[in-house]
């Protein structure tokens, strides 16, 4: 296997691996660097949704989405559709899955089936980068700091997606999730320190009201995702990306409008994050 940085501090693509036929220490290498790059991407893979569900299932367990439609052939795959009639796109926003769980998905593999002539590309940040960047200041500040993260806001009957044209499809509007997290972890596997906040889910300091933590959160998100710590993923016929949900956050880019863009994703199952 040769592995490429895909952007100085985020992201690798990997060749020399057929994802379907992968032998066990092919799979303990993918798995490093995913842990540590926060996405790993793969290129002209023949990886049939059988093929998906295996290599999936040969992580640890899977997550099913509460949320996204269900492939009906396959259940294990969540859809992430845009159809062209459609203007909202899904997960268009800097976000990690799956955060508002007391027990947060270790990650995802997502791989193109059907893709926009040009666009819908996704953006990873990765949170160790954005974690090293902080001032010693902030970093003290942050130290002994839990957050709480719903998705209720957003999948809600009256939340935001319900608002848009993705509202008939979607799934789960009378769920209630609610989860607290502290905002410094450290990966379960790498032991590296890493920031776990996000715009999409996270709402508040723990003792803190929303509008009390918002200057802190909103310096925190945005320093996160500066130029510096992203990569983005251009999708191909035959990619598949599996990415970190502790070491990176993404951001599905919504510029293709009148064009279908398909991806089938299956969520893995993670462990409690502790500081
Ligand atoms: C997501 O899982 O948040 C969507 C990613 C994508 O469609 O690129």
């Amino acid at each position: 296997m040769d592995m490429k940085a895909l952007a100085p501090r985020c992201g690798v693509e990997i060749a020399g691996v057929a994802l379907a036929d992968c032998n066990p220490a092919d799979m303990a290498a993918i798995k490093a660097a995913v842990h540590e790059h926060g996405v790993a991407v793969f290129r002209n893979q023949d990886f049939a949704p059988e093929d998906h569900i295996a290599f999936a299932k040969a992580w640890g367990g899977i997550d099913l989405n509460n949320y996204f439609p269900l492939d009906p052939r396959w259940p294990e795959i969540a859809l992430v559709s845009k159809a062209p009639e459609q203007t909202t796109n899904i997960g268009g926003a800097w976000h990690t899955d799956h955060s508002y769980d007391q027990i947060p998905a270790m990650g995802s593999i997502l791989v193109a089936r059907v893709l926009p002539p040009t666009g819908g590309d996704t953006l990873f940040a990765h949170m160790g980068a954005a974690y090293d960047d902080l001032s010693d200041e902030v970093k003290a500040a942050i130290g002994g700091l839990s957050a709480f993260h719903t998705a209720d806001h957003v999948y809600k009957a009256d939340g935001l997606y319900a608002q848009t044209d993705q509202g008939k499809v979607l799934r789960g509007q009378d769920l209630r999730t609610g989860a607290v997290h502290p905002v410094v972890i450290r990966h379960p596997v790498t032991g590296r320190r890493l920031l776990y906040v996000n715009g999409g889910f996270t709402i508040n300091f723990v003792g803190q009201t929303r509008e009390e933590s918002l200057p802190l959160l909103t310096k925190l998100l945005e320093s996160a995702v500066r130029d510096d710590n992203q990569c983005r993923v251009q999708w191909e016929p035959g990619t598949v990306a599996i990415w970190d949900n502790r070491t990176s956050w993404h951001n599905a880019l919504n510029d293709y409008h009148g064009h279908a863009r398909e991806m089938h994703r299956i969520t893995l199952s993670g462990e409690p994050l502790a500081a």
